[in-house]
């Protein structure tokens, strides 16, 4: 996911990664229409959108996606929640390629109609939350370099892809994820949006569930970092608080270090119900507001 506002940084992508694919003219355009999406004249958000160009990943990529993908897919195979692993399969996550975008929607469009769209580099919240509303993804396209594998300032496209989009492929979940970037878009109150941060960062980035009486993971942070997946199951540092919806949004989050709270919820459904309330208070209150 490429808002910076739920990740380590809100810069454009640091020297980290790799800027070949993402540096030319119409990247630069994209980018460009994002910084200023909502004023007048920049509201059509797929201008923010760019190509994959799939024959940009080098060999040295295509490796770093295999080793990135073989070393955490071992240990998720038993600690993911069923719902990614059956929706990594689904949309037919592979060890041996970078996945092309085209490839995973073809998958996702019969089942949520989530699609996944190739974008520059950070966006700011309300372009992001557009991109929700609309069953829109945003991914980034490039891949952490090798030498640096386990450093990860910005989210790549091992986050993005492999962390965030198997839950795509639930209904429930998709729901949930729509619902959320259109009620994020009804406010433009900055005490709200700290919340749907909050509630964002605690679930879609770092969320755990309860299945079948054991602890899984489902949080694309956790899913795509072979560290902290660990530790947010196994470490006696961790405070596993049951999922609530306003004491998540009322928990503030550092995002520097593994995180010493976690949230667990009993299902998605849970969460679909949950962020169905908030969008309703939501409106309730932009309504009392306007009147
Ligand atoms: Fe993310």
């Amino acid at each position: 996911m490429a808002d910076g506002s739920h990740h380590k940084s809100a810069q454009k992508f640091a020297g980290s990664l790799n800027h070949a694919m993402i540096d030319d003219a119409s990247a630069d355009t994209a980018q460009n229409y994002a910084n200023n999406f909502g004023k007048p004249g920049f509201d059509d958000i797929t201008n923010c959108y760019i190509d994959q160009r799939y024959e940009g990943y080098t060999a040295e990529n295509q490796e770093t996606w295999q080793i990135l993908f073989d070393r955490q897919m071992a240990f998720l195979k038993d600690n993911a929640s069923q719902t990614y692993l059956t929706g990594a399969e689904i949309i037919n996550l592979r060890r041996d390629r970078v996945p092309p975008l085209a490839d995973i929607n073809a998958r996702l469009w019969p089942l949520t109609k989530w699609q996944s769209r190739a974008v520059p580099g950070y966006l700011p919240p309300k372009a992001f939350f557009a991109c929700l509303a609309r069953r829109e993804f945003p991914t980034t396209i490039v891949i952490r370099p090798k030498e640096s594998i386990d450093y990860l300032p910005e989210p790549d496209i091992f986050h993005d892809i492999f962390g965030h989009v198997p839950l795509h492929a639930d209904a429930t979940f998709a729901d949930f994820l729509q619902t959320y970037g259109r009620a994020a878009l009804t406010t433009s109150d900055p005490a709200e949006t700290e919340r749907l941060a909050r509630l964002f960062w605690f679930t879609v980035e770092f969320g755990l569930i309860r299945e079948g009486g054991r602890l899984k993971v489902y949080g694309s942070g956790l899913i795509s970092s072979p560290g902290e997946s660990r530790h947010s199951l196994e470490s006696d540092k961790v405070e596993r608080r049951p999922f609530d919806l306003d004491r998540v949004c009322d928990t503030s989050f550092e995002i520097d270090h593994y995180q010493p709270i976690l949230y667990v919820l009993d299902s998605f459904e849970q969460l679909r119900d949950a962020m169905n309330t908030y969008a309703e208070r939501l409106l309730a209150k932009t309504k009392r507001v306007a009147a």
